[in-house]
Parts: C-alpha cells; structure tokens; sequence
C-alpha cells in the first residue's frame, strides 16, 4: 500500500456520516454569507467603527456552493444561511436557488433581521426558500431603537407581514433575552406572535458580543421567561416528542393557542446533542459558535484542492469537536470574534 502523503490522497467516503470523537452526528451546517449588518443590536456589534472582514476575502457564491455540495456528499441535509444580515449581500436569492438545487439538501432556512425582507420576500421564495428565523426582540419602537441604534420597527414588521402573505412557513422570531431590558417586551412579542402563528424562540444572551458587555446577570433565563409567559397568558407545557438534536426547547401554551421555543446555552447547555458545523462569510470552519480554532477553507476553495481534500478538512474538524463550551466554567474563554463575523 502506497503511503499517504498528504490528506489529499484520502478519499472521499461519502457513505461514511460526519461523527465526531463524541459520537454526535453533523448533519447541519450553518453558511454565514456576510459580516455585514444594517443594523447594530447592541449584544452583537459596536454601535461604529466595525471592523468588516474586506470584500475579496468573502467567499464567493460559487465557492460556497461547492462548499456545500461537499459537505451534503457527506451527510449534510439541512442548511441554514445566516450573517451578519445575509439579505445586504448582493443577489442572495441567487445563492438559495444553487443551495436547494443540490441533491441530498432537505432543508435550508434563513435567519435575518427582516429589514429589508420586503424587498426580497418574493425573489427568495421564487428561488425555492420556505423557512425564515426573523430577528425581533420587542414590538416597541423606541425599544427597537435601543437595541439596534436604527429605526427600523416598521420594516421588520412589513417583512413578516409581506413573508406571511407570500406563503412563508414556518416563520420563527428569535429574540434575544437580556435581563433589566426584554421583560416588558416578551409577553406582546409572544402574544403577538400567537396572533400570526408564529413562534417566538427566546435565546439567552451569550457571551458573543463585541463591547464585552455580556455577564451572567445580564442573562434573561429561559426559567424567568416561562414563568412569567405561564402567569401572565397561559400557563406552558413542554413538548415531548420534539427533535432532541434541535437548540430550542419548545413548550406550547395550556389554552392551545400557539408555542414558545427556548435556547437556553447559558442554564440549560444542549452541547451533547449539537449536529451543526458552521462556515464563516471568509470561509473559516468552526465546530462550534465558541470555537477559539478555525479551519481555513477559503484556501483551499481558490487553491484548486480537490473535493477529497475539502472532504477530509470537514472531517478533521468535525474531529476536532470539543464536548461542549464552558460558559458556565472559570475557565471559559470568549471566542476571539464576535457574533456579527461568526454567524449566528
Ligand atoms: N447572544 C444571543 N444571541 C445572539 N444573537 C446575536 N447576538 C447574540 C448574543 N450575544 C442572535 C440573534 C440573531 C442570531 C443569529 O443570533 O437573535 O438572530
Ligand atoms: Fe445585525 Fe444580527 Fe448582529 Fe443584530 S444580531 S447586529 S441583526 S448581525
């Protein structure tokens, strides 16, 4: 048998499921396309003076597309298409209609601030796209404007409104749950919500900000957040048979209208079921959002490396996995970019 040389001459098993050292199946990766945001939520990036990766340095559409069809050869199903604020990237509908065209692909989401989701509701529809995570923490203006630094309420909400029209589903809203800011906000938000049929997921603050304004008494806990959603609309069940290798924890509301999703990685860490891998806009691998090492891909997509040699880095990363982040240990270390540059 000749020797290897180098993880070139590995081939391609696309047979083979992505399994890390843990035993935890990958088959969901995570596309950030941009770190560019139109907006400026305080809990992910400065309010100026952003530090954007430069342009020739992002991928191209071309290049995540071989990207993904790499990675579905190896068990990949399911897509999510974060930012940044994916939708200020140029011609993104483009970019959705080559991702569902690849065979193997089941699922392919998008998560955006919904600003200027009117605009291109309909081409990412055309292009093939159903599922859509719209950011929303409050449905007060002067409390988006507080967040965010923008004013920017009403567009979000014709986004909805336009997406919901257009036959969008399911729609999901994440807010982010900051402790002394959201409470007022969380039960319109959910009641709104119930209205349209829409699911409200609260994520608890994490430690991704830009400014290092994140502590643990700043973190709104999905505990907090039930009790209050139970007392003061109807009380909340947690629903059984859901996914386990999903984030959230979903609970339905006891009156029977509508549900309530929690992504608790600060009280309640769900690291033993993760199955996702994410791909920043400057194509850097990471097994996980607090990963402090990178993979670069971007490298060998413009170095002509074959699809074996891609194969075998998402291999050798998913390798790399570690158990679990360690936010809630003294020896937790803030991954060295913030959400905006990772992807959420
Ligand atoms: N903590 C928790 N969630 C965050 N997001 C952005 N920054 C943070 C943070 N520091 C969420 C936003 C966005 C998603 C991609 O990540 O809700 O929708
Ligand atoms: Fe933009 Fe999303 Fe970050 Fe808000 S959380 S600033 S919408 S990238």
């Amino acid at each position: 048998m000749t020797a290897l040389t180098s993880i070139a001459d590995l081939p391609v098993i696309s047979n083979q499921p992505l399994v890390d050292t843990f035993g935890r199946l990958h088959d969901n990766l995570r596309i950030s396309v941009t770190d560019r945001c139109n907006i400026r939520c305080f809990y992910c990036m400065p309010e100026d003076n952003v530090t954007y990766v430069p342009r020739e340095e992002i991928l191209s559409f071309e290049e995540i597309e071989r990207f993904a069809r790499v990675a579905v050869s190896l068990g990949v199903t399911k897509i999510r298409v974060t930012g940044g604020e994916p939708l200020v990237r140029k011609d993104l509908p483009v970019l959705i209609g080559k991702l569902c065209a690849i065979p193997g692909v089941r699922d392919i989401a998008l998560t955006t601030n919904g600003v200027l989701l009117a605009r291109h509701a309909q081409a990412l529809y055309d292009a093939g796209l159903r599922r859509l995570n719209v950011h929303l923490d409050t449905l007060d203006r002067e409390c988006f404007h507080q967040i965010t630094r923008r004013d920017d309420l009403d567009k979000v909400l014709d986004g909805i409104d336009i997406a919901q029209q257009i036959g969008f589903g399911p729609i999901k809203i994440n807010a982010v749950a900051v402790k002394n800011l959201v409470e007022p906000e969380i039960v319109p938000l959910v009641q709104y919500g119930r209205e349209r049929g829409i699911e409200v997921r609260f994520i608890e603050f994490m430690p991704l900000d830009s400014q290092g304004l994140w502590s643990r008494e700043n973190v709104l806990s999905a505990d907090e957040i039930i009790e209050t959603l139970s007392r003061e609309i109807s009380p909340l069940v947690e629903i059984a048979d859901r996914d386990p290798r999903a984030p959230a924890t979903e609970y339905r509301f006891a009156d029977g209208i509508g549900s309530v999703g929690f992504i608790a990685s600060v009280t309640r860490p769900f690291c033993l079921n993760c199955n996702r891998v994410r791909l920043t806009s400057d194509g850097k691998l990471r097994y996980c959002l607090f990963a402090i090492e990178e993979t670069d891909v971007r490298a060998l997509l413009r170095n002509g490396a074959p699809d074996a040699e891609i194969a075998a880095t998402i291999r050798e990363t998913v390798h790399k996995k570690w158990l679990g982040h360690e936010i809630n240990s003294a020896k937790f270390v803030a991954p060295p970019r913030p959400m905006y540059a990772i992807g959420g």
